[in-house]
Formats: structure tokens, sequence, C-alpha cells
């Protein structure tokens, strides 16, 4: 008899467990942005809406990557962070559905122009420039120059001392190629990428990791997002941050919902929530120094003042066609990838 009533107890608990299980809230968020702001966004989404959330953080390239294979059967619902670029590709290969979130009206006109390039199939989160650091005791230990310019990074002093990420991988080594196609010309462009190429000791996954790196003492200079570069200095790293003398590109992070996202009603809520200035302003508790694209979300003080930095008119919508990526990633990979070091 007690055994019966303990089989039948565990039976029951089994079948409630599996209703609760099968009727609980879920979303699974793929992440382009750094690992603890995704962390934070998916903990404190869960906290606000007791949504449970199932996040994976990945970059830029390789989200766009996971999305494309996944395009038959989607098992993401919504995708925060990374550059714009590979949203804006996502878009034009139907691989995101378009959204018009009650949010719009918060915010900055960057935001919504990007949404407007992409038949409202993604949205701008934050923004950045891109820049690069470098490790203040490692170049005084070197004797090299103070690079101000891209071009200085060409200088046969810093052989294996400059790092960036893969292209392919990466949202920000993306950027990096796009931003010097534009500021020299594709030709020249592509010879600075070459030249660069000399100078490089790693190619990394992720576009922060090379800046990581240099707080470390792992290598002199990283090219990454200026904000980045930022959060190692405020975090007491030997870092100075450079805006490259040329002038620089920038990204517009962007968040998007996937096509045939199996939990899409959470995904508009957190679409909704992530677009809203309380959530924008988590980034301020993970040295996240993006500049937020919620009007009334709060700007780091430490954050890099575009203003103050000489953009270039980044083309968004041709640097994120799907063509166009395409393009140029094959090219590099064929004619500077493959060179010797
Ligand atoms: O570390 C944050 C960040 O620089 C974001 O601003 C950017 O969108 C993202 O990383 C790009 O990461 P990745 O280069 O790894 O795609």
């Amino acid at each position: 008899m007690n055994t019966f009533r303990y089989t039948l107890g565990v039976s029951l608990l089994a079948i409630a467990a599996s209703a609760g299980a099968a009727s609980a809230a879920k979303l699974t968020l793929y992440c382009s942005a750094q690992e603890d702001w995704c962390q934070l966004m998916a903990r404190s989404f869960e906290e606000a809406t007791g949504i449970d959330v199932n996040m994976t953080r990945k970059s830029s390239g390789e989200t766009f990557a996971q999305v494309k294979a996944e395009a038959s059967n989607p098992k993401g619902d919504v995708w925060w962070g990374g550059t714009g670029d590979p949203h804006l590709q996502a878009a034009e290969e139907d691989l995101t559905d378009p959204y018009i979130s009650p949010m719009r009206s918060e915010l900055q006109d960057w935001s919504i122009s990007q949404a407007a390039s992409a038949g409202d199939k993604t949205i701008g989160i934050y923004s950045g420039a891109l820049g690069y650091g470098y490790n203040t005791d490692l170049l005084a230990a070197n004797n090299l120059p103070e690079p101000a310019c891209w071009k200085d990074l060409l200088k046969p002093e810093y052989k294996g001392h400059v790092q960036m990420a893969n292209p392919n991988s990466s949202g920000t080594a993306y950027t990096t190629l796009a931003t010097m196609v534009q500021l020299f010309g594709e030709d020249e462009g592509f010879e600075f990428m070459k030249g660069l190429h000399a100078n490089i000791n790693q190619y990394t996954k992720s576009g922060s990791a090379p800046i990581k790196a240099a707080g470390r003492g792992e290598t002199t200079i990283g090219i990454v997002f200026m904000h980045d570069a930022v959060a190692q200095a405020v975090s007491g790293f030997p870092i100075k941050v450079v805006a490259p003398c040329e002038g620089t590109g920038y990204e517009i992070g962007s968040m998007s919902i996937i096509k045939g996202a199996r939990n899409l009603e959470e995904a508009h809520k957190f679409y909704d929530w992530a677009l809203s200035a309380d959530a924008q302003n988590l980034a301020l508790q993970v040295k996240a120094f993006q500049v937020p694209s919620n009007v009334n979300a709060e700007t780091s003080p430490s954050a890099p003042d575009l203003s103050s930095i000489k953009l270039i008119d980044y083309d968004f919508k041709l640097y994120g066609s799907s063509d166009e990526r395409k393009r140029l990633l094959q090219k590099w990979d064929e004619e500077v990838s493959t060179l010797p070091q």
C-alpha cells in the first residue's frame, strides 16, 4: 500500500512538473554583445516578466551564420546586440521578421533609420565608434612610438604587436574592413588590410578579445570598438584609447526577431522591454559604454563622445547588404588572410 501511494505521489508530481514546464513562458535569446551584459539582460528580463530565458552569446557573424543555418527549423526567438551589418543582411535574406514596437517614439533617429533600411526587421539598440587601444606599459617596454592614426599601425616596428578579430566571425572586425574600404577606397583599403596583416599576431573569434588580451599584457595593440577599450581602462588596466586621426567607422548595434520564432509573444515582450530606458540603463552596471538608443537612457560619462570623434558617413545599407558583405569577406579570405606573416 505504501509503495503504491509513493509511486502514485511521484507520478502525480512528475505530471504536475511536466504540465508546468509545458506552460512556462520561455524565450531563446541569441546575444552578440559582451557576455556579462548578455547575462544581465537575460536575468533582468526574467525578473521583470517571469519568462525563462535561455541565452547563448556568440559573435555577430557567428550568430548570423547560426540563424541562417537554422532557418528551416528556427531555434532562436530574439537576436539582441552585435553590429548592425549582419542584422541587415539577415533582414535582406528574410531570416528575421518585421515588428513595430510601441517604444519607437523614445528612440534616437539613428535607431529608427536602421529599422527603415531593413523594412522594420531590425532596430538600433546602441552605437559606438571603432578605434583601437594599446597597453601603455608594453608600448614603453618595447620602445614603440605612440600610434595615433590607422596608418601608424602599418609601421614595421609594430610587427607581432597588433591583434584584431576575424571579420567572418566578428562584427567588430567586419566593421574594420568596411571602414577601411570607405575611408581609403577599396584598393587602398585592401592594401591597408594586407599591410596590417603583416603586423597581426592573432585573429580572434570575438571582437573585444584583442583589447582584453592587451589589458592582460598579451598583445600591445587591440583593434576594437572604442567603448570596449574604455571598459578595460576603467577596470584599471593600462590601456590608452585611440580615435584614429584619419576618422573612423561606427556601429549601430541592433536587435531582430528571428523569423519563425517559436515564442513570438515573449519575443515581442523582450523587444519592447529592451528598448526601454530602464533596460538600457543596465549597461551602466557592466561597464558597457555604448551610446544607448533610447533618448531617456543614460550615457555613461566614460563613454566615448561620438560628437567629438571624426566619424565617416558609414553606409550601413551597402555594407550590410548580403552581396557586399559576402563579397568583402570572400575577398579578405582570398587576398588578405592567405598572405604569409
Ligand atoms: O563587446 C561589445 C561589442 O563591441 C558590441 O558593441 C558589438 O556590437 C559587439 O561587441 C560585436 O562583437 P563581435 O565583434 O564579437 O561580433
